[in-house]
């Protein structure tokens, strides 16, 4: 069975990935961190080890990897988009040292490493139609510029040193169990909070303004499936193109409205957020990783509106 670190185990993914790996490789074998372990669900903290690690320090990561007999570790460690290009050194030191102490302790403890990328990994000379799973990356935002060197970087430990490191280019990720952490991409999870507790919604990106999406259970499982895939089907490593549906403001209020009639949303587009979404792709080509360990998302747009409303009324109105 494997024995699993999660880094930043308190954040819009880890909240989620966490109980999902305990459930698949048993409660005992997953411990959780975060910089603020007061981040970690109730459940997270009830159903395993549970530890601080500040993951910009590499003692501690190897302290727990070499106490716990860690061979894969989940890096959910970084700064998003929005907020990181309001700060670019805490964006690069928090994303790149933490992704540099990874790839050191794992190779040092012969571990496996999965460490997310993102659309954000593109920029405004990248195709945004059909994007290619290789073709010119070229950010002009510090998170994007992470990203890229972060890939680069994963590909080389791979290359050189034997470390199993392998890395999705997450979309825009939408879940309602952790609210997102200022990602550019994070509107396509607030209005489905106002929506549901009945408030107006303020769209900070323009109509017409289309990225690629997906609902985390799909995320957590082709993280969890691209980490169980036969290497010797790996075409790729760092990073394989994933999405599950892309859609524009104006889609998704439309779905929302269906089971909401009454709601309404206005447009007040963010400066910032909005030249970051310009330069994001329209919608990416993963077939790669449909061919390769076989990608297959569940859920399209109506599928996850239907959940997401379901299970926000279930938290947000008893
Ligand atoms: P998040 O901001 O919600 O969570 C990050 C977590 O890291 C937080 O709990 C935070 O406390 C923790 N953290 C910060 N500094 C730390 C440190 N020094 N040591 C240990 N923990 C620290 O982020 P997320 O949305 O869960 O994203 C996880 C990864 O997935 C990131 O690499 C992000 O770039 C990538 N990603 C996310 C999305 C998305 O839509 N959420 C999309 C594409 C890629
Ligand atoms: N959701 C993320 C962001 O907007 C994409 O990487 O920053």
């Amino acid at each position: 069975m494997k024995k699993i670190l999660v880094l930043g185990a308190g954040g819009q993914i880890g909240s989620e990935l966490t109980m999902k790996l305990r459930e698949v490789y048993g409660n005992g074998n997953v411990v959780a961190t975060d910089l603020v372990p007061e981040r970690l669900t109730q459940e997270i903290q009830e159903s395993g080890v549970c530890l601080p690690c500040d993951a910009t320090d590499a003692n501690q990561i190897a302290k727990i990897v070499s106490d716990y007999k860690i061979d894969s570790i989940y890096n959910l460690v970084a700064i998003l988009s929005a907020t990181a290009e309001k700060n670019p050194m805490l964006g690069w030191n928090i994303g790149m040292g933490a992704l540099l102490n990874c790839l050191e302790v794992a190779r040092e403890y012969k571990a496996a490493l999965f460490t997310p990328s993102s659309i954000g990994a593109f920029g405004p000379d990248t195709p945004l139609d059909n994007t290619p799973q290789d073709t010119i990356q070229r950010p002009k935002t510090i998170y994007g510029v992470t990203k890229v060197a972060g890939e680069l970087l994963s590909d080389y430990y791979y290359e050189r040193f034997g470390v199993d490191t392998r890395s999705l280019r997450f979309p825009g990720l939408i879940s309602n169990v952790c609210p997102p952490g200022g990602g550019t991409t994070d509107y396509a999870v607030d209005i489905y909070y106002a929506a549901v507790k009945g408030e107006d919604f303020e769209c900070p990106l323009k109509k017409g303004t289309l990225l690629d999406m997906m609902y985390m259970p799909d995320a957590i499982d082709a993280a969890i499936n691209l980490m169980e895939a036969d290497a010797s089907k790996l075409i790729h490593r760092n990073s394989f193109n994933v999405t599950a549906m892309h859609f524009d403001p104006e889609a998704i209020y439309a779905e929302i409205r269906k089971h909401k009639p009454n709601f309404v949303m206005t447009y007040k587009p963010d400066e910032l957020k909005q030249k970051i979404a310009d330069a994001w792709p329209n919608y990416m080509d993963d077939s790669c990783a449909r061919a390769e360990w076989g990608f297959s998302p569940k859920y399209d747009l109506e599928k996850m509106t239907v959940d997401m409303l379901d299970k926000l009324a279930k938290r947000l109105l008893k």
